[in-house]
Parts: structure tokens; C-alpha cells; sequence
């Protein structure tokens, strides 16, 4: 077991302890305060330890994107598992019933609801469905002032084995700059509006009925509210364990609540075109992955040193290749071959994927290993 920072190979994932759990907390705080539930998304970072953290400081239930990530969270003793996405294809199906009952997913396809139903009504059960609604971000869902709304909740409705338990959206267009307030305040209107209409057709009994939004800058400025006995039910932030560049540049947080860093050696230092000394480091596109952090230039904040958690004001990656990122400071760089850096990736969600583990950490001493148990799980 490494003990310091300085044991460990490189590139590799660090998570501070402290910041972690007083970002559990912060977000369990609001959910409290707004009067719903936290059902973290946990493909953030697919971890059993950090979802049983979660659950410690107050998670009502988890969710996951996909049905092999359910099963790796079912198989631990999770048992109120959301599936935030839409299931499609009897083979899915099957492999839901083979879990716990508690375990809902998401329908906005008549196919998709008649293949769930064939399956469970099959094998004599039924299972939770939520209708994943469009609430403006444009990706899944049926459109939240589409007329033909409530028809279609009936038919799924009507179908064997199929129980409507509430409806889910993701307010994803939360993440354009200064949106944040003004997406979650219209999600959050259309979501109890399409509840109202859900629940005058007999669909929806208030009280019982979830109605799910989520997203981490959402998440951050959300404010409940009531509608004819209806109101949000639960939000489903994932990436707020973490945090990371995008979450900073949009002002969700501050460098101080981010969780996750990349720590990476610096392999190679020299003078490139134009006398501009540029360095190179172990972790490129395959561990920081390509994602972009909105109005920035790099592919990951550098920190000044391993020790010290001061973003560097001066350093950029301006560039990755499938092993390296390509650093370089303007008015030159005291960055030597050996040094350790520490990022803070544009992604967290994505970097935790590239890799088997994660260091749990407080500043330099190394507290555990914790598996990302859900790696891979895409199916
Ligand atoms: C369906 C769904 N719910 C919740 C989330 C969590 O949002 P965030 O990553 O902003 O925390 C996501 C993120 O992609 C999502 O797709």
C-alpha cells in the first residue's frame, strides 16, 4: 500500500478526501433544504466506496446510465437503483428482472415500452417505469408541451407489467454559460406542468408520483416549487463529487471544491519553435480524454505543484497525443523532468473512466485505493 503521493506511478487519479465530503454534504444540504431527494448519478465515478459514501450522508437511492452499471451496484446490496435512460430491447429487459425490485428505467418509445412489457408481464412482475421527458435540452424524452403527452403515458400505462411511476428529465442546456438559474427555473416549470396534465388524466396521484431533474449547475441554484399538489421530487447531480475545469469556468465552484486530479510527471522538457520552452507529461488524450471545458483553452488545469493546490496562473495544455499532454508556460516554466504536477481535468466523469482505480487522499498521504467498480460497464 503506497503511502505518499511520491510511492505512487503516474499518471494516476487523486481524490481529496476533505473536498469530497464537504461536497457530499453541501449538495445533500440543498436537496434538504428544497425539500427533495438526492439520488446522485453515479457514473461519475462508477465507485461501490464513494456510492456507499454517498448513501451515508443522506443519498436517497442512486442512479446509473446503464443497465451493466445497475447490475455492478445491484450485485454490491444497492437496491433502489434508477436508471436514468431509456431502456430499449428484451434482452435489457431481462437482465433488469433479474435484480432487485427496486430498480426503475426510463421509457420514451412506444417499442421500447411494449419490448419492457412482454418481459415482465412474461415473467408475472411488474417494474417502475418513468417517461423521460424533453424539458428543452433536445436530447431523449418526449417534448414537454407535446399534445400527444398524455395519450402516450396512457398506453404505457394500459401495458402489462408496467407500472408509471413518474417522470425524468435531464436539463442538460444547464451547462451554457449563465444558464444555470434560467434553465432549472423552466425545466422545473415544465416538468410540474406536464405532472398537472399527467395527474388530471388520472396518471399521476400526487405525493407518490417522482418527478426527477438533475444536473450539477442546475442542481447548484435549484429552487423547488408547487404546482396543483405537485412538486420536485428528487435531483440527480453527478459530477458534483468532483467538480472539475467546466464546472469552474461556468461558476459552479471554485478550484478549492474540486476533487479530482489527474497527478502526471513531467517526461520531457525542451525548447520548441520560437525558443518557447515547452515540457511534456505522462497523461495524455487516453487518461484526460478530448473533452473541452467551456470558455477555456486547455485540456486541464495545472496545478503549481503536487503540494501545493494553487492552480498555476500560467500554464496551459495546449495540446494531447494519445500519451502526453502538451504543456506550456507563458514567461517561461520552472517545470523540470521529474517534477509531479497535478490537473484538474476539463471532465471529471470522463477521466475517472480511463481508468481500473482512484487514490483516496489527504494532501500527500495516501488514505486507500477505491476500484472504479463499474468501469467498462457500458451495456
Ligand atoms: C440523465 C442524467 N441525469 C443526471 C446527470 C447528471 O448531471 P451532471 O453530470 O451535470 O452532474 C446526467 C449527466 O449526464 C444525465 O445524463
Amino acid at each position: 500500500m503506497p503511502k505518499t503521493i511520491d510511492d505512487l506511478s503516474t499518471p494516476c487519479l487523486l481524490i481529496e478526501k476533505e473536498r469530497l465530503e464537504a461536497n457530499c454534504r453541501q449538495m445533500q444540504a440543498r436537496a434538504r433544504a428544497e425539500g427533495v431527494a438526492l439520488r446522485p448519478h453515479t457514473k461519475t465515478h462508477k465507485m461501490l466506496s464513494l456510492a456507499a459514501l454517498q448513501k451515508s450522508h443522506g443519498a436517497r437511492g442512486i442512479t446509473v446510465a446503464k443497465v451493466g452499471e445497475a447490475e455492478v451496484f445491484a450485485a454490491a446490496g444497492f437496491d433502489d437503483i434508477c436508471i436514468a435512460y431509456t431502456v430499449v430491447g428484451a434482452e435489457k429487459s431481462a437482465r433488469i428482472a433479474a435484480l432487485a425490485p427496486g430498480i426503475s428505467f426510463c421509457i420514451d418509445s412506444l417499442e421500447g415500452a411494449r419490448q419492457a412489457s412482454a418481459v415482465f408481464a412474461g415473467l408475472g412482475r411488474t417494474v417502475r417505469v418513468l417517461l423521460e421527458i424533453d424539458a428543452g435540452y433536445g436530447r431523449c424524452g418526449r417534448t414537454w408541451d407535446d399534445p400527444s403527452l398524455v395519450t402516450f403515458a396512457r398506453h404505457v400505462a394500459d401495458l402489462p407489467g408496467l407500472a408509471l411511476g413518474g417522470i425524468l428529465t435531464h436539463e442538460g442546456n444547464a451547462y451554457q454559460p449563465h444558464q444555470a438559474a434560467t434553465v432549472m427555473a423552466e425545466a422545473r416549470d415544465r416538468m410540474l406542468s406536464v405532472a398537472v396534465r399527467l395527474g388530471d388524466a388520472g396518471l399521476a396521484t400526487r405525493g407518490r408520483f417522482v418527478i426527477s431533474v438533475g444536473s450539477t449547475p442546475s442542481a447548484n441554484v435549484f429552487r423547488n416549487a408547487h404546482r396543483d399538489g405537485f412538486s420536485i421530487t428528487e435531483i440527480r447531480p453527478g459530477n458534483y463529487v468532483f467538480n472539475d475545469l467546466t464546472q469552474v469556468n461556468l461558476g459552479v465552484c471554485s478550484f478549492k471544491q474540486c476533487a479530482l486530479t489527474v497527478l502526471t510527471t513531467v517526461v520531457s522538457q525542451h525548447r520548441g519553435a520560437g525558443g518557447a520552452v515547452r515540457f511534456f507529461l505522462d497523461a495524455g488524450r487516453k487518461v484526460l480524454t478530448s473533452d473541452r471545458a467551456p470558455l477555456s483553452d486547455t485540456y486541464g488545469q495545472l496545478l503549481y505543484h503536487a503540494r501545493t493546490m494553487a492552480p498555476h496562473p500560467h500554464a496551459r495544455l495546449t495540446n494531447l497525443s494519445e500519451e502526453h499532454g502538451w504543456g506550456a508556460v507563458r514567461g517561461g516554466s520552472t517545470l523540470t523532468v521529474g517534477d509531479r504536477v497535478r490537473i484538474v481535468p476539463n471532465h471529471a466523469c470522463v477521466v475517472v473512466n480511463t481508468q481500473d482505480e482512484a487514490y483516496l487522499v489527504d494532501g500527500d498521504e495516501v488514505l486507500n485505493t477505491w476500484r472504479v467498480d463499474a468501469r467498462g460497464h457500458v451495456q
